[in-house]
Protein backbone atom coordinates (compact mmCIF):
# COMPACT_ATOMS: atom_id res chain seq x y z
CA UNK A 1 0.00 0.00 0.00
CA UNK A 2 1.02 3.56 -0.84
CA UNK A 3 1.93 6.16 2.02
CA UNK A 4 -1.19 7.98 0.75
CA UNK A 5 -3.31 5.57 1.07
CA UNK A 6 -2.10 4.35 4.45
CA UNK A 7 -3.07 8.02 5.31
CA UNK A 8 -6.09 7.80 4.28
CA UNK A 9 -7.84 5.24 5.88
CA UNK A 10 -5.86 6.29 8.73
CA UNK A 11 -7.36 9.32 8.98
CA UNK A 12 -11.69 8.42 7.83
CA UNK A 13 -12.38 9.68 11.47
CA UNK A 14 -10.65 13.23 11.06
CA UNK A 15 -12.24 13.69 7.72
CA UNK A 16 -15.79 13.19 9.08
CA UNK A 17 -14.99 15.64 11.32
CA UNK A 18 -14.55 18.44 9.28
CA UNK A 19 -16.94 17.51 6.79
CA UNK A 20 -19.73 17.63 9.44
CA UNK A 21 -17.59 20.92 10.51
CA UNK A 22 -19.01 22.60 6.97
CA UNK A 23 -22.77 20.94 7.18
CA UNK A 24 -23.41 22.80 10.15
CA UNK A 25 -22.75 26.31 8.09
CA UNK A 26 -26.31 26.80 6.85
CA UNK A 27 -25.09 28.19 3.19
CA UNK A 28 -28.12 28.72 1.60
CA UNK A 29 -27.73 30.96 -1.63
CA UNK A 30 -31.38 31.45 -3.12
CA UNK A 31 -32.11 33.06 0.34
CA UNK A 32 -30.34 36.56 1.32
CA UNK A 33 -30.64 36.67 5.25
CA UNK A 34 -28.26 33.78 4.89
CA UNK A 35 -25.64 35.90 3.42
CA UNK A 36 -23.52 35.79 6.48
CA UNK A 37 -23.31 32.11 6.91
CA UNK A 38 -22.17 31.81 3.00
CA UNK A 39 -19.60 34.18 4.22
CA UNK A 40 -18.44 31.79 6.88
CA UNK A 41 -18.57 28.74 4.90
CA UNK A 42 -16.35 30.38 2.47
CA UNK A 43 -14.17 31.23 5.25
CA UNK A 44 -14.12 27.70 6.27
CA UNK A 45 -12.55 26.59 2.79
CA UNK A 46 -9.77 29.47 2.53
CA UNK A 47 -9.05 28.82 6.10
CA UNK A 48 -9.05 24.75 5.45
CA UNK A 49 -6.74 25.06 2.39
CA UNK A 50 -4.38 27.22 3.97
CA UNK A 51 -3.95 24.82 7.14
CA UNK A 52 -2.94 21.94 4.85
CA UNK A 53 -0.36 24.09 3.19
CA UNK A 54 -2.45 25.44 -0.26
CA UNK A 55 -2.24 29.05 -1.09
CA UNK A 56 -5.84 29.84 -0.75
CA UNK A 57 -7.68 33.35 -1.00
CA UNK A 58 -11.19 34.41 -1.36
CA UNK A 59 -11.93 36.44 -4.68
CA UNK A 60 -14.72 38.84 -4.58
CA UNK A 61 -17.62 38.63 -7.64
CA UNK A 62 -20.28 40.79 -8.70
CA UNK A 63 -22.28 37.71 -6.33
CA UNK A 64 -20.60 35.80 -3.73
CA UNK A 65 -17.59 35.15 -3.12
CA UNK A 66 -15.04 32.44 -4.83
CA UNK A 67 -12.83 29.96 -2.83
CA UNK A 68 -9.82 29.72 -5.17
CA UNK A 69 -6.40 27.66 -4.03
CA UNK A 70 -3.58 25.87 -5.38
CA UNK A 71 -0.26 24.10 -5.08
CA UNK A 72 3.13 25.24 -6.46
CA UNK A 73 2.88 25.88 -10.38
CA UNK A 74 4.83 23.52 -12.09
CA UNK A 75 6.63 24.29 -15.24
CA UNK A 76 5.39 22.18 -18.88
CA UNK A 77 3.24 20.15 -16.59
CA UNK A 78 -0.88 19.43 -16.54
CA UNK A 79 -2.93 21.71 -14.89
CA UNK A 80 -5.62 20.15 -12.79
CA UNK A 81 -8.87 22.59 -12.17
CA UNK A 82 -11.08 21.05 -9.14
CA UNK A 83 -14.58 22.50 -9.04
CA UNK A 84 -17.28 22.74 -6.86
CA UNK A 85 -19.72 24.64 -4.87
CA UNK A 86 -20.42 25.53 -1.02
CA UNK A 87 -23.67 26.65 -0.92
CA UNK A 88 -27.03 24.45 -0.67
CA UNK A 89 -30.39 24.25 -1.68
CA UNK A 90 -33.03 25.82 1.21
CA UNK A 91 -34.23 22.75 3.18
CA UNK A 92 -37.52 23.09 3.15
CA UNK A 93 -40.00 21.80 3.61
CA UNK A 94 -38.51 21.19 7.41
CA UNK A 95 -41.02 18.93 8.89
CA UNK A 96 -40.28 16.00 6.91
CA UNK A 97 -36.48 15.77 7.95
CA UNK A 98 -36.17 13.10 10.19
CA UNK A 99 -32.59 14.64 11.60
CA UNK A 100 -32.31 18.36 11.23
CA UNK A 101 -30.73 19.73 7.88
CA UNK A 102 -28.29 21.57 8.99
CA UNK A 103 -27.21 18.53 11.48
CA UNK A 104 -25.41 16.04 10.45
CA UNK A 105 -26.69 12.57 11.34
CA UNK A 106 -25.36 9.26 11.05
CA UNK A 107 -27.96 6.31 9.93
CA UNK A 108 -27.77 3.42 8.23
CA UNK A 109 -24.02 3.93 6.65
CA UNK A 110 -25.63 7.12 5.63
CA UNK A 111 -24.53 10.93 6.80
CA UNK A 112 -28.08 13.01 6.61
CA UNK A 113 -27.84 16.68 5.66
CA UNK A 114 -28.23 19.55 3.41
CA UNK A 115 -25.41 19.59 0.91
CA UNK A 116 -24.15 16.11 1.87
CA UNK A 117 -23.83 15.09 -1.14
CA UNK A 118 -24.57 18.13 -3.24
CA UNK A 119 -22.33 19.23 -2.98
CA UNK A 120 -19.55 19.94 0.47
CA UNK A 121 -18.90 15.93 1.11
CA UNK A 122 -18.22 15.23 -2.86
CA UNK A 123 -15.98 17.98 -3.10
CA UNK A 124 -14.17 17.49 -0.02
CA UNK A 125 -13.23 14.25 -1.00
CA UNK A 126 -10.83 16.01 -3.43
CA UNK A 127 -9.42 18.10 -0.90
CA UNK A 128 -8.75 15.30 1.31
CA UNK A 129 -7.50 13.79 -1.11
CA UNK A 130 -4.91 16.66 -1.91
CA UNK A 131 -4.24 16.87 1.41
CA UNK A 132 -2.96 13.34 1.83
CA UNK A 133 -1.04 12.95 -0.75
CA UNK A 134 0.93 16.22 0.44
CA UNK A 135 1.10 14.87 4.02
CA UNK A 136 2.44 11.73 2.79
CA UNK A 137 5.10 13.36 1.32
CA UNK A 138 4.50 13.16 -2.40
CA UNK A 139 6.04 15.55 -4.41
CA UNK A 140 2.91 17.16 -6.97
CA UNK A 141 4.50 16.89 -10.72
CA UNK A 142 1.87 19.05 -11.68
CA UNK A 143 -0.47 21.90 -10.38
CA UNK A 144 -3.79 21.11 -8.42
CA UNK A 145 -6.07 24.35 -8.40
CA UNK A 146 -9.45 24.57 -6.64
CA UNK A 147 -12.32 26.72 -7.55
CA UNK A 148 -15.33 27.01 -5.26
CA UNK A 149 -18.00 28.73 -5.82
CA UNK A 150 -21.17 29.67 -3.36
CA UNK A 151 -24.03 30.53 -6.10
CA UNK A 152 -24.39 27.22 -8.46
CA UNK A 153 -27.87 26.00 -6.83
CA UNK A 154 -29.22 29.88 -7.30
CA UNK A 155 -27.77 30.17 -11.22
CA UNK A 156 -25.76 32.97 -9.71
CA UNK A 157 -23.16 35.00 -12.50
CA UNK A 158 -20.36 35.98 -9.78
CA UNK A 159 -17.76 32.87 -11.06
CA UNK A 160 -19.08 33.45 -15.10
CA UNK A 161 -18.23 37.09 -14.82
CA UNK A 162 -14.64 36.52 -13.37
CA UNK A 163 -13.86 33.42 -15.67
CA UNK A 164 -14.57 36.14 -18.51
CA UNK A 165 -12.18 38.27 -16.59
CA UNK A 166 -8.05 38.46 -17.79
CA UNK A 167 -7.09 37.60 -14.13
CA UNK A 168 -9.75 34.71 -14.13
CA UNK A 169 -8.61 33.16 -17.25
CA UNK A 170 -5.14 33.56 -15.94
CA UNK A 171 -6.00 32.48 -12.73
CA UNK A 172 -8.22 29.46 -13.71
CA UNK A 173 -5.62 28.47 -16.67
CA UNK A 174 -5.99 24.69 -16.72
CA UNK A 175 -6.10 21.06 -18.75
CA UNK A 176 -8.90 19.58 -17.07
CA UNK A 177 -11.40 20.82 -14.43
CA UNK A 178 -12.39 17.77 -12.59
CA UNK A 179 -15.60 17.79 -10.60
CA UNK A 180 -17.97 15.21 -8.60
CA UNK A 181 -21.12 17.12 -8.24
CA UNK A 182 -23.17 13.97 -10.42
CA UNK A 183 -24.18 10.78 -9.35
CA UNK A 184 -22.81 6.74 -10.01
CA UNK A 185 -25.23 4.84 -12.32
CA UNK A 186 -25.93 2.69 -9.47
CA UNK A 187 -24.10 1.83 -6.08
CA UNK A 188 -20.77 0.74 -6.59
CA UNK A 189 -20.31 1.30 -10.23
CA UNK A 190 -17.76 3.88 -10.93
CA UNK A 191 -19.30 6.55 -13.09
CA UNK A 192 -17.63 8.74 -15.72
CA UNK A 193 -20.70 11.61 -16.92
CA UNK A 194 -19.63 12.97 -20.75
CA UNK A 195 -22.69 15.27 -20.79
CA UNK A 196 -25.20 17.60 -18.63
CA UNK A 197 -28.14 19.52 -19.75
CA UNK A 198 -28.21 22.87 -19.59
CA UNK A 199 -30.69 25.30 -18.64
CA UNK A 200 -33.34 28.69 -18.55
CA UNK A 201 -35.30 29.67 -16.23
CA UNK A 202 -38.19 31.63 -16.37
CA UNK A 203 -40.44 33.63 -13.64
CA UNK A 204 -44.30 34.91 -15.53
CA UNK A 205 -46.17 37.25 -14.26
CA UNK A 206 -49.90 38.01 -15.32
CA UNK A 207 -51.91 40.85 -13.81
CA UNK A 208 -55.60 41.41 -14.87
CA UNK A 209 -58.07 43.92 -12.76
CA UNK A 210 -56.00 45.90 -10.32
CA UNK A 211 -57.54 44.48 -6.85
CA UNK A 212 -58.94 40.43 -6.05
CA UNK A 213 -62.49 40.70 -7.22
CA UNK A 214 -65.95 39.34 -5.77
CA UNK A 215 -66.35 36.16 -8.32
CA UNK A 216 -70.01 36.67 -8.24
CA UNK A 217 -69.75 40.40 -8.85
CA UNK A 218 -67.17 40.18 -11.70
CA UNK A 219 -67.20 36.48 -12.69
CA UNK A 220 -68.24 36.05 -16.28
CA UNK A 221 -67.27 39.66 -17.19
CA UNK A 222 -63.42 39.77 -16.73
CA UNK A 223 -60.77 37.34 -18.00
CA UNK A 224 -59.46 35.26 -14.85
CA UNK A 225 -55.55 35.58 -14.89
CA UNK A 226 -54.90 32.01 -12.83
CA UNK A 227 -57.04 30.82 -15.93
CA UNK A 228 -55.02 33.17 -18.63
CA UNK A 229 -51.88 31.49 -16.44
CA UNK A 230 -53.04 27.42 -16.62
CA UNK A 231 -53.89 27.96 -20.17
CA UNK A 232 -51.20 29.49 -21.15
CA UNK A 233 -48.78 26.81 -19.83
CA UNK A 234 -50.98 24.29 -20.69
CA UNK A 235 -49.60 25.01 -24.19
CA UNK A 236 -45.85 24.19 -23.46
CA UNK A 237 -46.41 20.20 -24.12
CA UNK A 238 -48.67 18.25 -25.80
CA UNK A 239 -49.90 15.07 -24.38
CA UNK A 240 -47.29 12.87 -25.99
CA UNK A 241 -44.69 15.32 -24.08
CA UNK A 242 -43.36 17.20 -26.93
CA UNK A 243 -42.46 20.61 -26.50
CA UNK A 244 -44.21 23.09 -28.42
CA UNK A 245 -42.59 25.72 -28.86
CA UNK A 246 -41.37 26.87 -32.49
CA UNK A 247 -37.77 26.29 -33.08
CA UNK A 248 -37.28 24.72 -30.08
CA UNK A 249 -35.65 21.55 -31.39
CA UNK A 250 -33.85 22.95 -34.13
CA UNK A 251 -29.92 22.43 -32.79
CA UNK A 252 -31.30 19.43 -30.95
CA UNK A 253 -28.88 16.77 -32.19
CA UNK A 254 -30.07 13.03 -32.51
CA UNK A 255 -28.50 10.62 -30.57
CA UNK A 256 -25.44 8.28 -31.98
CA UNK A 257 -26.64 5.02 -32.52
CA UNK A 258 -23.54 4.40 -30.15
CA UNK A 259 -25.02 6.47 -27.48
CA UNK A 260 -28.39 4.81 -28.16
CA UNK A 261 -27.00 1.82 -27.68
CA UNK A 262 -24.68 2.45 -24.86
CA UNK A 263 -27.51 3.24 -22.61
CA UNK A 264 -29.72 0.82 -23.65
CA UNK A 265 -26.77 -1.51 -22.37
CA UNK A 266 -26.91 -0.07 -19.28
CA UNK A 267 -28.71 -2.49 -16.51
CA UNK A 268 -31.79 -0.20 -15.83
CA UNK A 269 -35.11 -1.12 -15.39
CA UNK A 270 -38.05 1.09 -15.58
CA UNK A 271 -40.52 -0.27 -13.36
CA UNK A 272 -37.73 -0.09 -10.13
CA UNK A 273 -36.97 3.40 -11.33
CA UNK A 274 -40.28 4.74 -10.93
CA UNK A 275 -41.29 2.72 -7.81
CA UNK A 276 -38.69 4.01 -5.82
CA UNK A 277 -40.29 7.95 -6.62
CA UNK A 278 -43.74 6.38 -5.79
CA UNK A 279 -44.93 6.17 -9.19
CA UNK A 280 -46.66 3.34 -11.47
CA UNK A 281 -44.98 4.41 -14.80
CA UNK A 282 -43.23 7.31 -16.21
CA UNK A 283 -44.17 9.71 -18.68
CA UNK A 284 -42.26 11.55 -21.34
CA UNK A 285 -41.95 12.10 -25.52
CA UNK A 286 -42.83 9.40 -27.48
CA UNK A 287 -39.90 7.11 -28.85
CA UNK A 288 -37.31 7.68 -26.38
CA UNK A 289 -36.30 5.56 -23.98
CA UNK A 290 -36.23 7.28 -19.78
CA UNK A 291 -32.62 7.35 -19.63
CA UNK A 292 -32.62 9.20 -23.24
CA UNK A 293 -35.69 11.25 -22.00
CA UNK A 294 -33.67 12.38 -19.26
CA UNK A 295 -29.78 13.14 -20.07
CA UNK A 296 -30.42 14.29 -23.70
CA UNK A 297 -33.98 15.60 -24.64
CA UNK A 298 -34.83 19.09 -23.95
CA UNK A 299 -37.99 19.66 -21.22
CA UNK A 300 -40.52 21.78 -20.25
CA UNK A 301 -41.51 22.06 -16.47
CA UNK A 302 -43.43 24.28 -13.78
CA UNK A 303 -41.85 24.35 -10.72
CA UNK A 304 -44.10 26.46 -9.20
CA UNK A 305 -47.48 28.28 -9.44
CA UNK A 306 -49.04 30.84 -7.61
CA UNK A 307 -52.47 32.41 -7.47
CA UNK A 308 -55.24 33.32 -5.65
CA UNK A 309 -56.70 32.33 -2.20
CA UNK A 310 -54.25 29.27 -0.96
CA UNK A 311 -55.48 29.52 2.91
CA UNK A 312 -58.10 27.69 4.72
CA UNK A 313 -61.79 26.70 3.85
CA UNK A 314 -62.75 28.60 0.21
CA UNK A 315 -62.51 32.28 -0.95
CA UNK A 316 -65.06 33.31 -3.93
CA UNK A 317 -62.60 35.46 -5.53
CA UNK A 318 -61.13 36.34 -9.13
CA UNK A 319 -57.39 36.40 -8.12
CA UNK A 320 -55.94 39.49 -9.40
CA UNK A 321 -52.53 38.39 -10.19
CA UNK A 322 -51.14 35.16 -10.95
CA UNK A 323 -47.60 34.09 -11.59
CA UNK A 324 -45.21 30.81 -12.52
CA UNK A 325 -41.72 29.60 -12.24
CA UNK A 326 -40.63 27.46 -15.01
CA UNK A 327 -37.51 25.83 -16.72
CA UNK A 328 -36.86 24.27 -19.63
CA UNK A 329 -33.63 21.84 -19.23
CA UNK A 330 -31.70 21.97 -22.71
CA UNK A 331 -29.51 20.00 -24.33
CA UNK A 332 -25.84 20.73 -25.35
CA UNK A 333 -26.07 23.44 -28.79
CA UNK A 334 -29.46 24.88 -27.66
CA UNK A 335 -29.13 27.99 -27.21
CA UNK A 336 -30.26 29.02 -23.71
CA UNK A 337 -30.61 33.20 -25.27
CA UNK A 338 -32.26 31.77 -28.36
CA UNK A 339 -34.66 29.87 -26.15
CA UNK A 340 -35.58 32.66 -24.06
CA UNK A 341 -36.55 34.93 -26.92
CA UNK A 342 -39.17 32.12 -28.43
CA UNK A 343 -40.45 31.63 -25.43
CA UNK A 344 -41.57 35.21 -24.90
CA UNK A 345 -42.73 34.98 -28.23
CA UNK A 346 -44.89 32.13 -27.77
CA UNK A 347 -46.00 33.73 -24.35
CA UNK A 348 -46.82 36.86 -26.40
CA UNK A 349 -49.30 35.28 -28.75
CA UNK A 350 -51.04 34.08 -26.24
CA UNK A 351 -52.27 36.47 -23.35
CA UNK A 352 -55.96 36.85 -23.44
CA UNK A 353 -57.61 40.51 -23.32
CA UNK A 354 -57.40 42.48 -20.46
CA UNK A 355 -54.59 40.94 -19.00
CA UNK A 356 -51.18 42.22 -18.79
CA UNK A 357 -47.59 40.48 -18.58
CA UNK A 358 -44.21 40.29 -17.65
CA UNK A 359 -41.58 37.81 -18.30
CA UNK A 360 -38.09 37.70 -15.95
CA UNK A 361 -35.26 35.37 -17.33
CA UNK A 362 -33.95 34.25 -13.99
CA UNK A 363 -30.73 32.42 -15.05
CA UNK A 364 -29.68 30.16 -18.04
CA UNK A 365 -26.75 28.20 -19.13
CA UNK A 366 -25.97 26.17 -22.15
CA UNK A 367 -25.46 22.11 -21.80
CA UNK A 368 -22.34 20.41 -22.41
CA UNK A 369 -20.65 17.30 -23.97
CA UNK A 370 -16.98 16.00 -23.72
CA UNK A 371 -15.63 13.96 -26.40
CA UNK A 372 -14.30 10.98 -25.06
CA UNK A 373 -12.38 9.95 -27.99
CA UNK A 374 -10.25 12.98 -27.68
CA UNK A 375 -9.87 13.25 -24.03
CA UNK A 376 -6.40 12.79 -22.56
CA UNK A 377 -8.02 12.35 -18.37
CA UNK A 378 -10.79 9.61 -19.03
CA UNK A 379 -8.04 6.96 -19.04
CA UNK A 380 -6.13 8.09 -16.17
CA UNK A 381 -9.75 8.35 -14.24
CA UNK A 382 -10.77 4.96 -15.50
CA UNK A 383 -7.36 3.30 -14.18
CA UNK A 384 -8.11 4.52 -10.58
CA UNK A 385 -11.55 3.89 -10.27
CA UNK A 386 -10.75 0.33 -11.90
CA UNK A 387 -8.29 0.16 -9.14
CA UNK A 388 -10.78 1.89 -6.21
CA UNK A 389 -14.15 0.29 -7.19
CA UNK A 390 -12.35 -3.41 -9.24
CA UNK A 391 -14.60 -2.92 -12.20
CA UNK A 392 -14.40 -0.39 -15.01
CA UNK A 393 -16.60 2.59 -15.27
CA UNK A 394 -19.74 3.26 -17.11
CA UNK A 395 -19.97 6.16 -19.34
CA UNK A 396 -23.22 8.32 -18.79
CA UNK A 397 -25.02 11.57 -19.58
CA UNK A 398 -27.08 13.53 -16.47
CA UNK A 399 -30.16 15.71 -17.05
CA UNK A 400 -28.98 18.14 -14.59
CA UNK A 401 -26.93 21.40 -14.52
CA UNK A 402 -23.89 22.29 -13.97
CA UNK A 403 -23.83 26.05 -15.40
CA UNK A 404 -20.17 26.98 -15.51
CA UNK A 405 -18.95 24.10 -16.51
CA UNK A 406 -19.70 24.28 -20.39
CA UNK A 407 -17.96 27.87 -20.08
CA UNK A 408 -14.61 26.23 -18.48
CA UNK A 409 -14.84 24.25 -21.44
CA UNK A 410 -15.22 26.95 -24.13
CA UNK A 411 -13.60 30.09 -22.21
CA UNK A 412 -10.26 27.76 -21.24
CA UNK A 413 -10.16 25.28 -23.52
CA UNK A 414 -10.41 22.37 -20.78
CA UNK A 415 -12.02 19.02 -20.77
CA UNK A 416 -14.16 18.86 -18.08
CA UNK A 417 -14.36 15.20 -16.41
CA UNK A 418 -17.17 14.49 -14.34
CA UNK A 419 -16.80 11.89 -11.89
CA UNK A 420 -20.19 11.83 -9.10
CA UNK A 421 -19.58 9.70 -6.19
CA UNK A 422 -23.24 10.74 -5.25
CA UNK A 423 -26.31 7.64 -5.52
CA UNK A 424 -29.86 8.24 -7.41
CA UNK A 425 -31.54 8.44 -4.18
CA UNK A 426 -29.23 10.77 -2.33
CA UNK A 427 -32.64 13.27 -2.51
CA UNK A 428 -30.62 15.85 -3.08
CA UNK A 429 -32.86 19.30 -3.32
CA UNK A 430 -34.97 17.21 -1.30
CA UNK A 431 -35.51 16.52 2.55
CA UNK A 432 -33.02 14.07 4.25
CA UNK A 433 -30.55 14.28 1.62
CA UNK A 434 -28.06 12.37 1.91
CA UNK A 435 -24.17 11.21 1.00
CA UNK A 436 -22.89 7.75 1.95
CA UNK A 437 -19.84 7.32 4.36
CA UNK A 438 -18.50 4.54 2.23
CA UNK A 439 -19.21 6.84 -1.06
CA UNK A 440 -17.38 9.53 0.73
CA UNK A 441 -14.39 7.38 1.84
CA UNK A 442 -14.29 5.82 -1.52
CA UNK A 443 -14.18 8.78 -3.24
CA UNK A 444 -11.09 10.54 -1.23
CA UNK A 445 -9.07 7.14 -2.18
CA UNK A 446 -9.88 7.56 -5.92
CA UNK A 447 -9.56 10.74 -6.31
CA UNK A 448 -5.54 10.68 -4.69
CA UNK A 449 -5.38 7.49 -6.99
CA UNK A 450 -6.25 9.79 -9.89
CA UNK A 451 -3.85 12.38 -9.02
CA UNK A 452 -1.17 9.15 -8.35
CA UNK A 453 -1.83 8.19 -12.18
CA UNK A 454 -0.85 11.99 -13.51
CA UNK A 455 1.99 11.16 -11.05
CA UNK A 456 2.89 8.42 -13.62
CA UNK A 457 2.95 10.07 -16.84
N1 LIG B 1 -25.39 18.74 -8.26
C1 LIG B 1 -26.41 19.32 -9.07
C2 LIG B 1 -26.37 18.82 -10.51
C3 LIG B 1 -26.96 17.44 -10.60
C4 LIG B 1 -28.32 17.31 -10.58
C5 LIG B 1 -26.17 16.34 -10.67
C6 LIG B 1 -28.88 16.05 -10.63
C7 LIG B 1 -26.73 15.08 -10.69
C8 LIG B 1 -28.08 14.94 -10.67
C9 LIG B 1 -26.27 20.82 -9.05
O1 LIG B 1 -25.87 21.32 -7.83
C10 LIG B 1 -27.64 21.41 -9.32
O2 LIG B 1 -28.59 21.06 -8.70
N2 LIG B 1 -27.70 22.31 -10.26
C11 LIG B 1 -28.89 23.05 -10.53
C12 LIG B 1 -28.46 24.22 -11.34
C13 LIG B 1 -29.53 25.25 -11.55
C14 LIG B 1 -30.07 25.81 -10.27
C15 LIG B 1 -29.00 26.36 -12.41
C16 LIG B 1 -29.89 22.19 -11.27
O3 LIG B 1 -29.53 21.32 -12.09
O4 LIG B 1 -31.08 22.37 -11.03
ZN1 LIG C 1 -24.52 20.48 -6.88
Amino acid sequence: MRLFETHILSQKEYFELKWFEILRIRSISAIEEYKPEILRAADWFRNYFCEIGLQSELIETVGYPLVYAETSAVANAPVVLVYGHYDVQPPDPLELWKSPPFEPTIRDGNVYARGATDDKGQLLTHVFAVESLLKSGEKLPFQIKFIIEGEEEYGGKGIEHFLHSDEGKKKLACDCVLVSDTSMFKPGQPTITYGLRGIIAFELFLTGPNRDLHSGTFGGSVFNPAIALTKILSQFIDEKGVVQIPEFYDNVIPLTDRERTQFADLDFDDNTFFEKIGLTQGFGETGFSTNERRWVRPTFDINGLTAGYQGEGGKTIIPGKASAKFTCRLVPDQDPNAIADAVRKFIALRIPPGITWELVVQHGAPGMRLDLDRSKFVVPMSKALEETFSCSPVFIREGGSIPIVAEFHCTLGAEVLLVGWGQDDDALHSPNEKFSLTSFHTGILASARFFAELMQQ
